[in-house]
């Protein structure tokens, strides 16, 4: 089992570019399903949900091809509606393939994603959406049969909450669809913006993405394009997080700016120095670092819940007490005892954790409990005062291209062992 070994408390110093997005990545992956030839997309990652992704289109019938950082997805020979259990255990996202499958082939068919290291993940709100847009959907003890008999019909619809996943799914399905679909108090992430940008490139007719109200005028098909996927906010936000505990400073390039709104605050609150260019962020820390008043988890423009984890590990060593309540995933603190292994003293009462700060964290063997919890022990080890090794790093592996290199390429001392 691989681990990695974190030699702590050295300062991050330098320029790093931020790779691409693994939640925009993953939805345009699965569109790619409702194209008929060729797709380049650029700035794709390779991790290991990505290459999960790809194993599930060559399922389909679909060809894959790497070129550097370039993903060359031909679909024209789509022959396939069933995703293979072992597939969708290695990787529950595939749920956002049941909107291009009912789009492409009229039916899908793949095992309930079930729960995951953070939370239940029901799948109620896209199969809603679903029977909204004519799709019948019959669930055989955990296997997910769903059909549309005379094609995918148009709909208004309100989603009773922002899912992204549940979003992405009816995008995918309404753009193929008979008329015009109208989806109100839909997820505003910019994965959902690059998704149907993407779609769009495509011959897609989507407008509104980005907002609550999206307008889908259903097309007869889609064809090939050219595109380059939004940079990752969260994996940027990550590397400011490590630059911050370590006292260090960073540039990060290739980054949409406006993407960090919901995150810049918190640094600025820590008494970080933040400037925004063009499409670079700078960030340079300071010693004692300010405690987060209260950090609220919350869909798009709010706090990011994926960015939680990271920053609560920056507030371990933070002077005062900082508040956290976690309102999107109800199983996402499992980086709280693992982070006590570090020295830090942390409470947690249901959705709400409370982070007094300590003065500084000792070196500790730790597990990484899923993805982002598993980057908040990276996080932690680079403060502290010696050698730290983190195991369960196949979590920290399917959203973060090379961590171990991008972070000792800007001063730390991480290795992969
Ligand atoms: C996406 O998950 C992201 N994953 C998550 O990132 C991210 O945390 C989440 O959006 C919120 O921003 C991908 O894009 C692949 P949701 P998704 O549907 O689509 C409940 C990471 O670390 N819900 O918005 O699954 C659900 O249980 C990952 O990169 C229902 O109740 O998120 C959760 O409590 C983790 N019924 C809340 O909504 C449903 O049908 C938000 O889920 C669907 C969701």
């Amino acid at each position: 089992m691989e681990k990695f070994i974190v030699n702590g408390q050295r300062k991050i110093s330098g320029k790093i570019s931020a790779q691409g997005s693994k939640n925009g990545a993953l939805p345009i992956l699965s569109a790619c399903v409702l194209t008929n030839s060729k797709v380049v997309l650029h700035n794709c990652p390779r991790l290991s949900d990505v290459y999960a992704a790809i194993k599930i289109l060559e399922k389909l019938g679909c060809k894959a091809l790497w070129q550097e950082d370039t993903l060359i997805v031909d679909s024209s020979g789509v022959n396939n509606y069933s995703i293979p259990d072992d597939l969708m255990r290695e990787m529950r996202s595939s749920i956002v393939f049941l909107g291009a499958l009912i789009g492409r082939m009229g039916l899908a068919e793949f095992s309930a994603p079930g729960g995951c290291e953070i939370g239940l993940r029901p799948i109620d709100l896209h199969v809603k959406v679903m029977e909204a847009l004519g799709v019948n959907i019959a669930n055989d003890n955990g296997r997910i049969t769903a059909s549309v008999k005379d094609g995918l019909k148009s709909c208004n619809f309100v989603f009773q909450f922002p899912s992204v996943g549940a979003t992405e799914n009816a995008i995918l399905a309404a753009c193929v669809s008979k008329g015009t679909t109208v989806l109100e108090n839909c997820a505003r992430e910019p994965e959902i913006s690059d998704l149907a940008d993407f779609l769009n490139s495509c011959g897609a007719r989507i407008k509104g993405a980005g907002e609550g109200t999206i307008v889908i005028e259903g097309v007869e098909g889609l064809h090939g394009t050219e595109y380059s996927i939004i940079p990752d906010r969260i994996v940027a936000s990550t590397l400011l997080s490590a630059a911050t505990i370590t006292g260090g400073e960073i540039e990060i390039t290739n980054i949409v700016p406006s993407h960090m709104r919901p995150i810049i605050p918190v640094f600025l609150e820590m008494g970080c120095k933040v400037s925004v260019g063009e499409s670079w962020i700078s960030l340079k820390s300071k010693d004692v670092l300010n405690r987060l008043k209260h950090i609220v988890t919350m869909p798009y423009p709010g706090f990011p819940t994926d960015a939680q984890a990271p920053i609560m590990a920056v507030t371990t060593i933070a002077n005062g007490t900082s508040l956290f309540t976690e309102n999107i995933f109800e199983c996402r603190f499992k980086h709280v005892p693992e982070l006590i292994r570090f020295g830090a003293n942390i409470k947690v009462e249901g959705r709400m954790a409370v982070v007094e700060g300590v003065n500084r964290l000792h070196p500790a063997t730790v597990s990484a409990p899923d993805l982002r919890g598993g980057a908040a022990l990276i996080i932690a080890a680079l403060a502290a005062d010696g050698t730290s090794e983190i195991t369960g790093i196949t979590h920290i592996d399917r959203g973060y291209e090379k961590i171990e290199s991008v972070l000792t390429s800007i001063g730390a001392d991480v290795r992969r062992k």
